[in-house]
């Protein structure tokens, strides 16, 4: 059913549960992640890479992901992940994203602050102010979109964030964008990580007394479980997800393709393997995250 992103969140606080946020870059994946929170039924939220979003097949994309979501039988929200290109937001919006994260992390602050008021009067202007504005302060390190491990010989993501989360800036900025939530750097990575995460859970914390709006956790493949199931007390609401979802999908594909291609060629079979792996993974993360 279709839900704004941030009472999916709110709720799911008020419980003392943060929700999962996955990316999807195609349908057979959004299917797997909305069939698995409909089983716990828990509310969720799909998020669109800008990437994705910077196409008209990706446009199509979100248009039917908003019809997935509004079918579905637990609140479901659409998100423009990380975007900073006006067009290509109100593209999406129009498309059907329900929320965009305005990001101007990489920034500096009264640009950040800029860009995303630049992005809340460009959609109040098109109609559309009831799409949830998230907004990131301090930077994260690593690529949204490929993650590469330190012996694959592409760069890793590492942990040397590009700049934690000034925590004595997030008042002013939360008054001045108007954000309804906040993606924070404390350690936190795209992709994945050069050894253990290490999490700066006092940083969280200081931020967490300075706005009453949610936080949010980017880079969560790869913290553990236990670690990550700390974070609504910190009141992180949504909790996002990219590389291990993929990572298991991939592994899945390389290690079932062959027989499907002796069983005569057997796509429609791989898609349901594809489809297991999407929702195991999104299942595993729905319950973890909730209380
Ligand atoms: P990971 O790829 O590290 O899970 O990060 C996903 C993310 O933060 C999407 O916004």
């Amino acid at each position: 059913m279709r839900a704004q992103l941030d009472e999916i969140v709110g709720s799911a606080l008020q419980r003392g549960s943060a929700v999962p946020a996955f990316t999807c870059y195609d349908f057979t994946t959004a299917l797997a992640v909305v069939g698995a929170a409909e089983e716990a039924g828990r509310g969720v939220i799909l998020l669109v890479a800008p990437k994705t979003a910077a196409t008209t097949n990706g446009l199509r994309l979100i248009s039917a992901l908003r019809g997935l979501a509004d079918e579905a039988s637990v609140p479901v929200a659409v998100q423009l992940d990380h975007a900073s290109d006006l067009e290509v937001i109100t593209a999406a919006v129009a498309a059907g994203a329900d929320s965009v994260l305005a990001d101007g992390s990489s920034l500096p602050y009264e640009e950040n602050i800029a860009l995303v008021r630049e992005v809340r009067k460009a959609l109040d202007a098109r109609g559309s102010a009831d799409v949830v504005l998230e907004a990131e302060l301090g930077g994260l390190a690593g690529d949204e979109d490929k993650a590469f491990g330190a012996d694959s010989g592409g760069e890793p993501s590492g942990n040397d964030v590009a700049g934690l989360t000034d925590s004595a800036q997030v008042e002013d900025f939360v008054a001045r964008t108007g954000a309804q939530l906040l993606a924070v750097a404390v350690g936190n990575v795209h992709g994945k990580y050069k050894g253990e995460p290490e999490l700066r859970w006092d940083v969280l914390q200081d931020i967490a007394v300075r706005t009453r709006i949610p936080l949010v956790l980017h880079g969560a493949s790869g913290i553990p479980a236990d670690e990550l199931a700390k974070a609504p007390a910190m009141n992180v609401g949504k909790v996002n997800f990219n590389t291990e979802l993929r990572t298991g999908v991939l592994a899945t594909l390389e290690a079932q393709t062959a027989a499907h291609r002796a069983d005569g060629e057997n796509l429609q079979g791989l898609l349901a393997h594809w489809n297991a792996s999407a929702k195991d993974f999104a299942a595993a993360t729905l319950g973890m995250l909730s209380r």
